[in-house]
């Protein structure tokens, strides 16, 4: 085995309790997908003895149509998780600088460091990106997150446009992006050098049918196709994420609610003395110990905790903005947590 792959840390996913659960910790959406997208996933059920089309040209339309961009200028995933992989592989050679502004998605690292890449880690407090450490090192891939994982600001354009002036390539994780209500992806039609990473998993709701895409120039959508897994999304994920496209005000609907009640969650955790991050994405980080974890644990309601992360110092938890009634019975246990402390 490859000596790097010791030193990689496994990708924490979390804990999948069983039962009746509150479950707050993996940034999905809480709401069950429209009676079109159920419907569409059921009548692709009598199509999985056959492959889905290779090279889904049905997905690409709606994923064009959706957000404005050429088809030749989409390419796929088995969640945008897998993108971050291929993006590494197709880009990064031995020792080439890779800088991933900290802290932030624990995911970018496996894929530069299984690359033999030069990974440069600095550290903006808040995760508040200035452009004068990319400039200094010239990186040959910066990896950005906007809204970020863990601590829900967006990246401005100004910055990114700076990032990517003095990068060979940049890779924009916009995950969440439908929650912050604004994107970066016309960079990709100034910057011959930007790829933007999408999901299906969050705003859309199908986190678990693993559908992602990236947008970059033709050149660099064609490499990443090039190199995906053959037929990486099954039938019933292509079906459904079109019919969700096409549910696009369903959508938009559950999107408000979640930033509605994520508003009124960061003002209610503000209020019981938290220091909570104000987010545009669908979760919410804020200092507190161990205890409170276990606590909210007992009362059968499951969120991140995070202690040890590059660039966040101390204790934290990250809980994904729920259904009203969810958000509500977490306050509860916090309310409990903090007039017993
Ligand atoms: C910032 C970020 N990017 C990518 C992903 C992976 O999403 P997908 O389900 O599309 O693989 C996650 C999942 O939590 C995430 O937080």
């Amino acid at each position: 085995m490859r000596g790097v792959v010791k030193i990689i840390n496994p990708y924490d996913a979390g804990i999948f309790p069983e039962g009746d659960v509150i479950i707050l910790n993996s940034n999905e959406n809480p709401y069950e997908p429209s009676e079109e997208v159920k419907k569409a996933y059921l009548e692709s059920l009598s199509k999985i003895n056959r492959y889905p089309d290779a090279s889904y040209p049905k997905l690409k339309k709606a994923i064009s149509d959706y957000l404005g961009v050429e088809i030749e200028n989409i390419a796929l995933g088995c969640g945008s998780s897998e993108l971050v992989s291929r993006v590494c592989d197709i880009i990064v050679n031995e020792l080439d600088k890779v800088v991933i502004p900290m802290p932030s998605y624990s995911l970018y690292l496996t894929y530069a460091m299984l690359r033999d890449s030069s990974l440069l880690l600095p550290i903006f407090k808040n995760y508040a990106i200035t452009p004068e450490f990319f400039e200094k090192e010239k990186p040959r891939l910066s990896i950005i997150c906007s809204p970020n994982n863990p601590t829900g600001n967006t990246v401005d354009r100004k910055t990114a446009e700076k990032i990517a002036e003095c990068s060979e390539y940049v890779l924009i994780d916009e995950a969440y992006a439908e929650f912050a209500k604004k994107n970066l992806v016309d960079l990709v039609h100034e910057f011959e050098n930007v790829i933007i990473l999408r999901s299906f998993s969050k705003f859309f709701g199908l986190a678990g049918l693993r559908i992602g895409y990236a947008i970059a120039r033709k050149e660099v959508a064609e490499a990443l196709e090039k190199v995906r897994l053959p037929f990486a999304i099954p039938t019933p994920g292509v079906a459904t994420a079109i019919s969700a496209v096409r549910s696009i005000n369903y959508y938009l609907g559950l999107r408000d609610k979640i930033v509605e009640e994520r508003e009124r969650v960061f003002s209610k955790l503000k209020k019981l003395g938290f220091e909570v991050y104000p987010s545009e994405a669908n979760f919410l980080l804020f200092r507190a110990k161990k205890d409170i974890f276990e606590e909210l644990l007992e009362k059968r309601i499951v969120v991140r905790y995070l202690s040890g992360l590059i660039g966040l110092e101390g204790d934290f938890i990250r809980a994904t903005i729920g259904k009203r009634e969810e958000n509500e019975r977490l306050i509860q246990i916090l309310e409990r947590c903090v007039a017993s402390a």
